[in-house]
């Protein structure tokens, strides 16, 4: 959700490198207008206890900013939802607040996978999870998403491991492109992949702008929009997010 990921040595700062970051770039959190936003928001159904109390803890942290919104929250539940899924993958855990909801909108025998770099941050949200009764659904993998990923690929062709069929990509913006290329090899047909803030506060939009964030996601935006094989759509929620859906 930002510019500027920590490292793994330095959660609590938000930054990473000492630098402040622009106005524009901390205030435009959102594309919508203020009253567009309210409007949603008001709208916006009202989240499990587990997760709002999860949210309240995050709302303490420099980095609480790197959540996804209720609003885009609600939207990965419909998601979920409506594709039937049982099998979740999320790069980017944070404090968990879309595993657990993740967790909560799936069947019983549903399983959430979720990768972070930083075990400090998903530390926080395990009491919640464990509290919402949801634990034994999430499997928690540390390090690298590179390497994770590289492993629960080599599962999926060793065994009979059924596909994912939703993934979340929402950790390091350089890891994108290879992420994208991995979540479609884990995906079953028909599986959604989505993609968090790939309109990086609006300054993809500006065609002056070629800091590296906004020049990434132009390029990648565009091959995943005209990538034969998937039915892409990118919505202006939030910092902007892609769906889509990987064809058979
Ligand atoms: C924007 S946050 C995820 C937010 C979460 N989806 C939510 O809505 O609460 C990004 C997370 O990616 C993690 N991350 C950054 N680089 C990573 C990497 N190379 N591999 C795995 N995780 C990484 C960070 O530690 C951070 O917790």
């Amino acid at each position: 959700m930002t510019d500027k990921q920590p490292s793994a040595a330095t959660p609590g700062n938000g930054n990473g490198n000492g630098t402040p970051p622009r106005q524009t770039r901390r205030v435009r959190k959102n594309l919508l207008s203020q009253q567009a936003a309210a409007y949603l928001a008001s709208l916006t159904p009202t989240e499990p206890p587990a997760v709002a109390a999860l949210r309240a803890a995050t709302a303490a942290l420099p980095e609480a900013f790197f959540q996804m919104s209720p609003a885009q929250a609600a939207l990965l539940v419909v998601l979920l939802r409506t594709t039937g899924a049982r099998r979740f993958l999320e790069i980017g855990t944070f404090t968990g607040i879309t595993t657990l909801t993740a967790a909560l909108a799936m069947p019983p025998d549903g399983q959430v996978v979720t990768l972070d770099i930083d075990p400090r941050y998903p530390a926080i949200g395990q009491p919640f999870w464990a509290e919402a009764g949801v634990t034994d659904r999430i499997r928690l993998m540390i390090g690298p998403a590179r390497h994770s990923l590289a492993s629960l690929m080599a599962d999926t062709g060793r065994t009979e491991t059924p596909k994912f069929d939703v993934v979340l990509i929402d950790a390091d913006k350089e890891g994108y492109p290879d992420y994208y290329e991995a979540a479609l090899a884990l995906l079953r047909p028909g599986g959604l992949v989505l993609l968090d803030n790939v309109l990086w506060r609006g300054r993809v939009l500006d065609p002056e702008d070629d800091g590296s964030k906004p020049r990434l996601f132009r390029r990648l935006n565009k091959t995943i929009c005209r990538d034969p094989r998937v039915d892409a759509s990118l919505l202006a929620i939030g910092d902007g997010l892609i769906v889509a859906c990987k064809r058979p």
